[in-house]
């Protein structure tokens, strides 16, 4: 008809639809079968046009039920921009996603096909009697989490002991929920307002604060938005924290045979990761002895450094200092070595054995001495000195040793320092 083929050019605007469906209904009223039935009965809708909800990309129905029509239209609007959909039976706009099936002069479905944010809005299913009746559904178009970057922050590196908030925003339809982890599945240190410290293993919220951050942050946190709309999206954020080396000698004192093999060993935690370094005397070692310079674990702040000797002679017994340094500072340690004299019976027993046989502990040492260390630990000297009771035969083949007491003392001092400053070594080392 050439009546319809100018609703589709022209009218795109609605107040043009009911200045239209006026004039269409005049016409039908001049019509003789027109009069009859519209005098009979008045329109009226059978169900409300629902409500719906739907993820983006799938289609959609909206069902228009309009009983006793008789010769009245129906157009279908959309609300917000007043956009024609269609009228009667056809389709006005030009979104070819946009459908219309029809039945009984009383059915009329308004499909839209692969749904978009931008269809989100109102439709108004519209009749045009006088005055106009209408009903209006809401299509709500959900969507999957994205991340807004803008508003997201990246990678930090921070020194530590300050305050930081890391912040993380998703779009999305719901409002997306967000969620902190680590990325190792580890636990999150946090401290709560009323300045407790806990640990947790997720956070909920946009911004995760870190307060008084130490090194037991560091490492990759994922915020991961979800609000039940497939797929989650998550965000890697690496957190570095920087802090001058900490320095830890287990053995300050080893005593060796001529001819053993030697390691000495020093525990360092620092990031950036620290260069170590060994003088014996005061003298810079050769660093090809460097066998072992390691990190702990890929990727830790952890480290270990040890100097190998293979084979001691008279020329190795002396003080060496391990340091190590890094851009923030530097923290030294010493260790002793001296000759263990050849037993002159096979039934002497070292007083105190490591791992390998070749490492002992000096048993010479005063229980005040502090622990040779330049960090920041400090420890309390310990007082209570115990006797495990050695026998006599252990003692008079302790030639250059003080007592056994002494040593036993030095070992439960070593034991103290060990687990009060350790904490964080103790699980691996
Ligand atoms: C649709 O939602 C609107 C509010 O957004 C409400 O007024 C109306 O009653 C709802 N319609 C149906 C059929 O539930
Ligand atoms: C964060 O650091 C990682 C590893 O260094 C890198 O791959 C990633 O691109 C960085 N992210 C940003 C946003 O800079
Ligand atoms: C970090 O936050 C804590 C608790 O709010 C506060 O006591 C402290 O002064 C802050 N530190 C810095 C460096 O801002
Ligand atoms: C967000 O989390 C709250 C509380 O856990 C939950 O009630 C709500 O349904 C979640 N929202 C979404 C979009 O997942
Ligand atoms: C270190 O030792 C290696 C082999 O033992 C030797 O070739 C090198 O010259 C030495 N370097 C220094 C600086 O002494
Ligand atoms: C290590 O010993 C040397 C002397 O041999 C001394 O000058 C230095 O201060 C000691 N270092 C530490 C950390 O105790």
């Amino acid at each position: 008809m050439n009546l319809q083929r100018t609703f589709q050019c022209a009218l795109l605007q609605s107040r043009w639809v009911f200045f239209l469906l006026q004039i269409i209904s005049l016409f039908r009223v001049g019509a003789p079968t027109a009069i009859k039935n519209s005098n009979n009965d008045r329109p009226f809708f059978v169900e409300p046009v629902p409500n719906i909800t739907v993820p983006v990309g799938r289609d959609v129905n909206i069902p228009c039920v309009v009983d006793s029509l008789g010769n009245y239209g129906v157009a279908w609007i959309k609300v917000e921009d007043k956009v024609i959909l269609s009228i009667y039976k056809n389709v006005i706009t030009r979104n070819y996603r946009v459908s219309l099936t029809h039945s009984d002069n009383k059915h009329f479905v308004l499909h839209i096909a692969n749904i978009q944010e931008s269809d989100r809005g109102g439709y108004m299913c519209q009749v045009n009697t006088t005055p106009m009746m209408s009903q209006t559904g809401y299509l709500d178009v959900q969507t999957p989490p994205t991340i807004v970057s803008l508003e997201t922050d990246s990678n930090k590196t921070v020194r530590e002991g300050v305050n930081i908030t890391l912040r993380c925003r998703a779009d999305g339809q719901p409002t997306p929920n967000i969620t902190w982890r680590r990325e190792d599945a580890g636990r999150i240190p946090l401290i709560t307002e009323t300045g407790k410290r806990i640990s947790v293993h997720s956070f909920e919220g946009e911004e995760l604060q870190l307060l008084r951050i130490s090194r037991l942050h560091m490492g990759a946190y994922l915020c991961i938005a979800s609000n039940g709309i497939p797929p989650s999206i998550s965000r890697r954020i690496l957190i570095d924290v920087e802090f001058p080396p900490v320095l830890w000698v287990p053995n300050q004192i080893v005593r060796a045979y001529l001819g053993e093999r030697v390691l000495l060993r020093c525990y360092v935690e620092s990031y950036p990761k620290a260069w170590g370094h060994w003088k014996k005397d005061a003298t810079p070692i050769n660093d090809s002895l460097l066998i072992l310079s390691s990190e702990v674990d890929r990727g830790s702040y952890k480290q270990l450094f040890v100097l190998h000797i293979s084979s001691i002679d008279e020329e190795s017994f002396g003080t060496y200092e391990c340091s190590a340094r890094n851009t923030l500072g530097w923290a030294k340690g010493n260790i002793t070595l001296y000759e263990r004299p050849r037993a002159p019976t096979t039934t002497a027993e070292p007083l105190l054995m490591e791992n390998q046989r070749q490492v002992y502990y000096e048993p010479n040492i005063p229980p005040s001495t502090p622990v040779q260390l330049t960090s920041t630990v400090t420890f309390a000297a310990v007082k209570d000195q115990r006797s495990l009771g050695h026998s006599e035969q252990t003692k008079r083949n302790n030639i250059n040793s003080g007592s056994s007491t002494k040593s036993v003392t030095f070992l439960f001092v070593y034991f103290l320092y060990y687990v009060s400053f350790t904490g964080k070594f103790s699980q691996d080392f």
